[in-house]
C-alpha cells in the first residue's frame, strides 16, 4: 500500500452527522482522492508531540506512555485487548506511542488481520516501521473521520477521543460506529471524570487546561452521547484507577 494513499470515499454514503462536523478543507479532501488534510486541532494544539518528527521520535517510549497514564498504560492497554479475539479483522483508529500497536498485532495472530489509521504522515511511517514484522498488519494514512463502508469485527479507539473538540468527536463517533455489523464492537479506552476527591483531579485538571483543551469535553459529556446513544447498541461502559480513566464497549445488536 502506498506512503501517500488516498483518502477514498464513497459521497453518497456519507453521513449527515459525520460530515457535518467536518471542517471545509476537511470535506474537499473527502470529495476527491487527496491525501487527508491535517485537523486544525491536530496542527494547532498537538503539532509539537505528533507532527514534529524529532520529538515522535523522543515521545515514542513505553515509559512515556506510562508515565503520562499514571502507570496505567498496560491495565488499559489489557482491558482494550480483552474485548478481541484472536483471528478477528480490528481497526485501531490512531497511532500510539509504545508497544500498544505491536501487542495488538501479537494478540490478533496471523489468522486475523490489523489496521492502524492515522492522519499524520510521520506517524505512519513510524508505525509502519514498528510493524514491519508483522504480515498481517497494515497501517494506512487516513482520517478516521472518512471512514465509510468498510467493515471490521472490532474498531479500538485508544486514546484519541480526548483529543478533539466536541463536534469533530461526535463525527469520529459515528464514523467508528458505522464499520461494525451486528455482533461487531466499537472500544473505546480514554479519560474519564473522577471522583470531586481523587487525588489525581487536580493535577489532571491542570495539565488539561494547559496542554489539552478539548480533553474536559470527555468530563462532561458520556462517550454514548457523543455518539448520539445510538440504539442500535448496546452500551457497556467500566472505570478504572479511582474513575479517571473509562472503558466504553458499543456492541452492535444483532
Ligand atoms: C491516539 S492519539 C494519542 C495516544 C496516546 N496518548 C499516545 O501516547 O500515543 C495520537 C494520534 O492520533 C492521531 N490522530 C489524531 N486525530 C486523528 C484522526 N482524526 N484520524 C486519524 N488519526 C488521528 C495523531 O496523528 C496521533 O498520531
Amino acid at each position: 500500500m502506498g506512503y501517500t494513499e488516498s483518502v477514498r470515499v464513497n459521497r453518497e454514503s456519507l453521513q449527515e452527522n459525520a460530515i457535518s462536523a467536518v471542517p471545509v478543507q476537511s470535506t474537499r479532501a473527502l470529495m476527491f482522492d487527496a491525501a487527508p488534510v491535517i485537523p486544525d486541532y491536530l496542527r494547532d494544539t498537538y503539532h509539537w508531540c505528533y507532527l514534529n518528527p524529532r520529538n515522535v521520535k523522543l515521545l515514542d517510549r513505553e515509559w512515556v506512555v506510562k508515565t503520562i497514564l499514571w502507570q496505567q498504560h498496560h491495565r488499559l492497554a489489557r482491558a482494550a485487548t480483552a474485548e478481541i479475539e484472536p483471528g478477528q479483522h480490528v481497526l485501531q483508529t490512531a497511532c500510539v506511542y509504545g508497544d500498544f500497536s505491536v501487542a495488538l498485532a501479537e494478540h490478533i495472530g496471523p489468522e486475523g488481520k490489523l489496521e492502524v489509521f492515522d492522519v499524520a504522515e510521520v506517524q505512519v511511517r513510524n508505525c509502519r516501521r514498528k510493524l514491519a514484522a508483522y504480515e498481517h498488519a497494515v497501517v494506512r494514512h487516513q482520517d478516521v473521520i472518512s471512514l465509510r463502508d468498510e467493515t471490521f469485527d472490532v474498531v479500538c479507539c485508544y486514546f484519541l477521543m480526548h483529543e478533539m473538540p466536541d463536534d469533530y468527536r461526535r463525527g469520529v463517533a459515528a464514523a467508528l460506529l458505522s464499520c461494525v455489523q451486528p455482533g461487531g464492537k466499537v472500544v473505546f479506552v480514554d479519560y474519564h471524570k473522577p471522583h470531586w476527591a481523587h487525588p489525581l483531579k487536580l493535577i489532571t485538571s491542570l495539565v488539561f487546561d494547559t496542554l489539552e483543551p478539548f480533553a474536559k469535553g470527555l468530563w462532561r459529556e458520556e462517550i454514548a452521547g457523543f455518539a448520539g446513544n445510538n440504539d442500535r447498541f448496546e452500551w457497556r461502559k467500566e472505570t478504572y484507577f479511582g474513575g479517571l480513566f473509562q472503558k466504553v464497549v458499543a456492541t452492535r445488536k444483532e
